[in-house]
Order: C-alpha cells, then structure tokens, then sequence
C-alpha cells in the first residue's frame, strides 16, 4: 500500500480507500486520541475535534487529494508542476521535514507496542500495569531497541516491495481490528464506573475550554490522525485513476478513521474510570499503556484479547509508518535523482537518531525525562512541535495554495473529473477559501496569546 517506485496506480476505489486508511488508522486513532482527550479535559476537546475534521480537515484531505492527482508527484514536486516558478514549493519541503520529525516519535511508540505484545504473553504486565510501565520506558537499552526494531522493519518494507503483502494486510486485519474495538469496548462499558468515565469522555463541559491550548491540540490531533498537512495524501492521490471520485473516498477515510478513534475512547475512559484514583490528565503518553491491561485482567482468556490487541496495533502502527517514511524517500529519488536504497538507507538512519532522545525520554536520561527551561519530556516536545505546528501551518499552505495559486475552479474541474460526485462545490470551495486557513489562523493566534499568558 505504499508507493510503488515506479508511478502505478491503485487497482480499484476500494483498494485505494484502504491503502489511504491504511495510512490514517493507527497510533494517531488510538494511543494519540485518548492521551489528547485525557490532557484536553475530556468531552470538550471531543466536540473541538470533529469541528475541526468537518471544517478544516476533511476540505483539506480533498485539496490533498486533488493536488496529487493533478500534479502525479510527490509534494515537492507537486507544487512545481502545478505553479512553476514559485516558492509554494516550501509547503512541500515543509512537509518532508514533518515526515521525518513525525516518524521520529511515532516509532518510539509503536516500538513501546511492539514490547506490549512480549510483555502480554509473558504476563509480565499483570500486577501494577502502571509501575510496570514506569520501568519499561526507563530501560533504554529495550527502548531504543524498540525503536531502531521498527525502523528496520519500515525501512525493509520500503525496501523490499513487500506492499502486496501489506495491503493484504490492511484489507483483512483492518476489519479484525474494528471487530476487537467493538468487543472490548462492549466490556470496558459494563465496567463498574463505566458510567463516570462516558459521562467524561462524552458530556462536555465547556469550562474547560478556558484552557486554549485545548484548540491547538485538537486541530494538530485531527491533522495528525488523517495524515494530512505534510502531503503524504498528496503522494496517495498521485496514484489515482481519474475515474476514481475523490470526495467520496475522501468521506469513506474521514468516517473509518474517525469512528475508529472514537471508538477507542469507548474503550480507554471507561476502563480508566474503574480504576481508584485515575486522573486521564496526569497520565501522557502512558495512558492506554497502563489502563489497558486492566481491561484485559477483566477479562476471561483476556492474554489472549491482549495479544490480538497489541499484535493488530503494532501492524496498523506499520503501516503509517511506511507511509510516513515514503514522503522524504520519495522526494529523494523524485527531486535529487538519489537511487531508492541510498535514500532509503539515508532517511532511516536521520530519523532513527532524532528519535533517542524520545526512547530516552520516558526516565532513562533525566534531560529528556525533564527538558531545561520547557519542563516538558522530549517526546512530548516532539508531539507538540509536529502536530500542533507543523502539520496546521502545512494544511494552511495547502488550503491557501489550494485557494488563491492553483484556484478552486481548476481544483473543482479535478473533483468533478469524469463526472464524479462531489456535493455542493460551492461548499467546499467556501470551506477551503475561507473557513479552513481562517480557523488555523485563529487557532494560532489564541494558542500564542495563550502562551503568552
Ligand atoms: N495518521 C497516522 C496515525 O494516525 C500517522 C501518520 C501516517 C501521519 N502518515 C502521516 C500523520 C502523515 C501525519 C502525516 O497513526
């Protein structure tokens, strides 16, 4: 489901709608989601978040979708060919940097995933799943190791053209995994204190909006869960055939990757409110780490729904990766001729040093643990600069690009190629001129003012 070196094209609608959710499902939907409705306050951020899907992502995934297409490039190249000669090519370059500094996290966490799966079948996480945790991202020779494990396999599945066998696996474990959500959400439901932790989760309460950051987040959170704002659905839809109509696939991905994020937060409240003393906003990047395997002790022969969990987690983890890898590695065989394996070789090594200090962040080194002057952890450090930042200021240069470079009447006769459905083009024109960079524009600027106190 990655990108084929040589320019092919995706077999069908169904098979393209897969690869790009292949894309969007996995750390983001559920380690990312619940950690960032745990530090946002709970149901408010939730009401935030799909405001800023309907409004502001979902017209940027078809902007995304319709540029690559266009364009059949990759982002940085994708720019020049539509408006030569002009520096709008940035964005791109934007977001080949975002590619790298976003892999550098996300496979610290899929690593910690991968370790889960080990530490299910051997029961090491029964007992205090939350000092067991404390301990685990404290081992830096496991974390670490971890991490450069993930790289590794990301890097030889770029590689080694094992994509059949990738898609393959999105098509059937991707249902496996939304089958296990549903269980495991229908348990941690009729949890004692169930109740507590949905009325947390779904009953907002609009005070805590008076923490601005909870906007900023929600937006980088949205960004970050659709893989959008650094072109890597810019490099998907360059694979398009032109009889496959954007905007509904683009509808199919925002449904399958949404509900599975919401379904996650089904699974992670109410299990975390059932335990004493559980406090969503204290927990960081620990959070479904530490209150899953409650849910699974909980359960009978619940090893074994722990296994699947992790196991399908850590493949869904895979496959964003490789999409997240493919966006440098791709502009360096596109735009400096490099041959496939340099590149490939090149971008790894980068990535995997940039992500130990966030392998070490987790307690084994006390200046990751505890940054000088920010006091925040590395890794959230990280979290924060490419989500929260990098990843809106692309999507506003590609709403604006979009926009006022390329116009949505030239993007509107792509949308509507061969006939193909998209409803009310004046909507999404209007979203995409207006309501899209005007809201990250204020976002921005409340979360500086916020800042600035
Ligand atoms: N969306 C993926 C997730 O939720 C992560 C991801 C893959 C991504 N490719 C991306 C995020 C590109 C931003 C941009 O896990």
């Amino acid at each position: 489901m990655a990108i084929a070196a040589d320019r092919g094209a995706w077999g069908s609608r169904v098979g393209f709608i897969l690869a790009a959710a292949g894309s969007a499902v996995g750390l983001g939907n559920i380690w990312g989601f619940p950690t960032q409705v745990g530090q946002g306050g709970g149901a408010a951020f939730v009401v935030v978040y799909l405001a800023c899907i309907s409004l502001i992502c979902g017209p940027i995934l078809i902007a995304e979708l319709a540029i690559g297409r266009r364009s059949q490039r990759s982002p940085v190249a994708a720019f020049r060919v539509i408006r030569p000669g002009t520096p709008w090519w940035l964005a791109g370059a934007l977001g080949v940097l975002a590619g790298v500094g976003i892999l550098s996290f996300y496979s610290v966490i899929a690593g910690w995933t991968i370790g889960y799966i080990w530490f299910t079948v051997t029961g090491a996480v029964d007992g205090d799943p939350g000092a067991f945790f404390a301990d685990f991202v404290s081992n830096a020779p496991l974390t670490v190791g971890l991490t450069a494990l993930v790289m590794l396999i990301t890097a030889g599945v770029i590689l080694g053209g094992v994509r059949s066998g990738i898609e393959r696996f999105t098509t059937t474990l991707m249902p496996l995994l939304i089958g296990l959500l549903l269980l495991l959400a229908i348990r941690s439901l009729t949890l004692p204190g169930a109740s507590e932790g949905l009325a947390y989760y779904l009953r907002p309460d609009f005070s805590r909006m008076a923490d601005l950051g909870v906007f900023n987040s929600a937006l980088g959170q949205a960004f970050f869960s659709l893989s959008l704002g650094m072109g890597t659905m810019i490099t998907y839809g360059s694979y398009l055939s032109r009889r496959t109509a954007i905007a509904g696939s683009a509808l199919w991905v925002i449904a399958l990757d949404t509900s599975i994020a919401f379904l996650a937060g089904l699974i992670i409240f109410p299990t975390g409110f059932s335990i004493p003393d559980f406090d969503p906003s204290t927990s960081g990047p620990g959070l479904i780490f530490t209150v899953l395997p409650r849910l699974f002790a909980s359960m009978p022969g619940g090893a074994l729904f722990g296994v699947a969990f992790f196991l399908l987690l850590s493949v869904a983890a895979l496959t964003s990766a490789v999409s997240l890898l493919e966006v440098p590695v791709a502009h360096l065989i596109d735009v400096h001729g490099w041959p496939r394996t340099r590149a490939v070789i090149v971008v790894t090594a980068g990535t995997m040093l940039l992500a130990v200090p966030s392998a070490l962040a987790g307690g084994a080194v006390d200046a990751f643990t505890r940054l000088p002057l920010l006091g925040t952890d590395f890794l959230t450090l990280m979290v924060t600069v490419w989500n929260n930042v990098a990843l809106p200021l692309g999507g506003l240069l590609i709403a604006l690009f979009v926009a006022y470079a390329w116009r949505v009447e030239e993007a509107v006769r792509e949308l509507q190629v061969e006939g193909a459905w998209l409803p009310y083009p004046g909507l999404w024109g209007f979203l995409i001129r207006y309501v899209a960079p005007v809201g990250i524009l204020v976002i921005i600027v409340v979360t500086i003012r916020a800042l600035l106190g």
